[in-house]
């Protein structure tokens, strides 16, 4: 393929690249979805297994509601697992993983496929059935990823929490998902300590009473408490009668729920993002196939965590249902030394790595040596994703990682949109900091706010025109919050909450987040969340949280309290509202800086202005304070 010449700083693939690639001419597969996008995403659906084909691709009738393979029967497990160990896969590594602190344990799809129908059983047997939702909350273990397509099997909805959340985040969303069943851990390995997550889930389940049955795992061997009547070890379970024998797959219709993960928006608390069985495997399943161009030799690892979506589609789901051999890390990547990642690259010899513009920065930190001392000549394809990554990051994950050989696919997407929606795939020309363009078969623009189409590198909203498999189906029991975010501003188009602009090559730059959801490190949190953490500490009358720009972790939370009457600012206030965020929250909640203030920027109608918070902490101009109350 040969490529027109593009403008600023372009970095070509080379020609083995391009030969190799699944999609050798990304332009003759983006024409051919453009001109039939709903022909394109059956095409991918036939790759898959189906126990009854579908009547229609899309339905539209009830836009945005809309419906993918209407009337198909699948289970997305079978595609994962079954169809696999049926074939020359059987034997073949699903997952290979790595404790932090070296333990070490492989699966092959048969075993995987053996240990997650053990644990359906398991499940079954404590009364779940479809549509049941499950929580997870759990370290970086192979038992992740085995509960997940446990309830899957069995047609419950999964709902993964980060084990890096805490109390108060973990009990709302048991409590809002109605959960019967909660599957944890007794602790993870992190930084050389252990994380109490056992403990930090009995706290949770004090404030939220829907769960029965706490299925825990033992990691780290260490005490903790166990509830009788409530709580079972999870080695004793699977070792029961009740977990042997065949397991009978629950054949699902293909816009059965699949899962439902937490996330946080503009207003309140997270809302729960609905996927789907069908429309999310073949989304999951083309995108990965396509982006990380897929060989049936590959060792791929994705160092993100499962609780978050890019670990349901790009560790769980898109590998397996690729056949492909995933690596699993359950620790830090600095951990005994910043060359812990670097080691098992060349240990497992990862052949495509994907990971967050945050933690290449923090790598980045210790110099060249770390890396330079391993050979990574294994990898041929990077990874991006969460955030916009700053060119210089870029260039030095392309030059010291990748040997100046190995293209980025710096993937742009959401929990919403479930797949990867702005990428490039290996064979296109790469411009740092921008993810290329949208993927085939997706119509994506960026409007202003009369909802025109911006000019050639002007701002404007990210918003997408046409349906999609993967799109999330809505927002858990509020779908009117689900019209209201996504649809409403412009009607019948969707809209992402970013802004961005496209260059004069029709490549998409994102600039960031448009409400208020700030990314720390790439976690996506809401200022409501950390504003009603603060809130709930005694001393706390009200509170308004920003994000401001930070080096390393792209926004840091910046907060603004009013005390209430009569407490008194003390030494160590500062430090115990920081503390109090944390353990409600998680330590990646914890702001960076607290002020105690005396009132805040609000509107008539009594918002607050973080706008205007913003704008006085950047020194900038706050714009127009027509609103403005005081
Ligand atoms: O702002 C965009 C940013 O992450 C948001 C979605 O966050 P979340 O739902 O947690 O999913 C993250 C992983 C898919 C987006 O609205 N974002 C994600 N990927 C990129 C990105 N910003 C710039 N470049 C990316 N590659």
């Amino acid at each position: 393929m040969t490529e027109e010449k593009l403008s600023g700083d372009v970095f070509y693939p080379d020609e083995e690249t391009v030969a190799k690639a699944r999609v050798p001419d990304w332009h003759a597969l983006a024409a051919e979805a453009e001109q039939d996008y709903l022909g394109f995403w059956e095409r991918e659906a036939k790759e898959l297994h189906w126990f009854a084909p579908w009547n229609q691709v899309l339905d539209d009738t009830q836009q945005p509601f809309y419906k993918w393979f209407t009337g198909a029967l699948t289970n997305i497990v079978y595609n994962c697992l079954d169809r696999h160990v049926a074939t020359a896969r059987r034997n073949k590594l699903a997952l290979i993983w790595e404790g932090e602190n070296g333990d070490f344990k492989s699966l092959s799809y048969f075993a995987l496929r053996r240990d997650v129908c053990r644990f359906a059983n398991v499940l079954r047997s404590l009364g779940l059935v479809k549509g049941d939702r499950v929580t997870i909350y759990m370290g970086r273990i192979p038992e992740l990823p085995i509960a997940m397509l446990a309830c899957a099997t069995i047609g419950a909805v999964h709902s993964v929490v980060f084990g890096g959340f805490t109390v108060e985040a973990l009990a709302d969303r048991i409590e809002d998902s109605q959960s019967k069943v909660l599957i944890t851990c007794d602790g993870a390995y992190q930084r050389g300590k252990i994380v109490p997550l056992k403990q930090i889930a009995d706290e949770a389940l004090h404030r939220a009473g829907t769960v029965e049955s706490v299925l825990v795992v033992k990691r780290t061997g260490e005490e903790v408490n166990m509830e009788q009547g409530r709580d079972m070890w999870f080695h004793e379970l699977m070792n029961l009668p009740i977990a042997s024998g065949p397991c009978k797959m629950e054949i699902v219709d293909a816009e059965d729920p699949l899962f439902m993960l937490y996330t946080s928006g503009t207003t309140g608390k997270p809302k729960a993002i609905l996927h789907t069985h069908g429309g999310y495997m073949v989304g999951t399943y083309t995108t990965m196939k396509y982006v990380f161009d897929i060989r049936e030799e590959d060792r791929y690892w994705c160092a993100a965590d499962p609780g978050w979506i890019t670990g349901h589609s790009y560790i769980v789901y898109g590998p397996l249902l690729n056949g492909t051999t995933s690596f699993l890390y359950e620790g830090a990547p600095t951990y005994p030394y910043p060359n812990r990642w670097w080691q098992m690259i060349e240990k497992y010899g990862i052949n495509i790595f994907y990971t967050a513009p945050t933690a290449i920065r923090g790598l980045m930190r210790f110099g060249d040596a770390w890396p330079n001392r391993h050979d990574l000549s294994s990898l041929r394809l990077l990874g991006s994703v969460g955030e916009p990554i700053n060119p210089e990051a870029w260039k030095w994950y392309h030059r010291v990682i990748g040997k100046d050989h190995c293209p980025i696919m710096d993937t742009w997407w959401q929990t919403e949109t479930g797949m990867f929606m702005i990428t490039p795939v290996p064979s296109l020309p790469l411009k740092p900091g921008s993810g290329t363009r949208p993927f085939p078969g997706l119509q994506m623009d960026i409007l202003n706010e009369e909802g025109q189409p911006v000019g050639t590198n002007e701002e404007g909203y990210l918003v997408i025109k046409n349906p999609w498999p993967a799109m999330m189906r809505t927002l858990y029991k509020d779908p009117e919050k689900y019209l209201e975010l996504y649809w409403s501003k412009y009607p019948g188009i969707y809209l992402t909450g970013d802004s961005a602009r496209r260059d004069e090559d029709g490549y998409y730059w994102i600039i960031g987040r448009v409400d208020d959801v700030i990314k720390v490190s790439g976690y996506r949190l809401g200022t409501a969340e950390i504003e009603s953490a603060l809130v709930s500490h005694h001393a706390v009358a009200e509170a308004a949280a920003i994000g401001l720009p930070h080096e390393l972790q792209g926004n840091a939370i910046h907060a603004y309290v009013i005390l209430k009457v009569g407490e008194k600012v003390h030494d160590g206030l500062v430090e115990e509202l920081r503390k109090h965020v944390a353990h409600e929250i998680g330590p990646i909640a914890r702001p960076e800086k607290i002020e105690i203030v005396d009132s805040l920027p609000k509107t008539r109608s009594g918002k607050i202005m973080r706008r205007v918070l913003k704008a006085r902490a950047l020194g900038q101009d706050p714009g127009n304070l027509a609103t403005l109350e005081e």
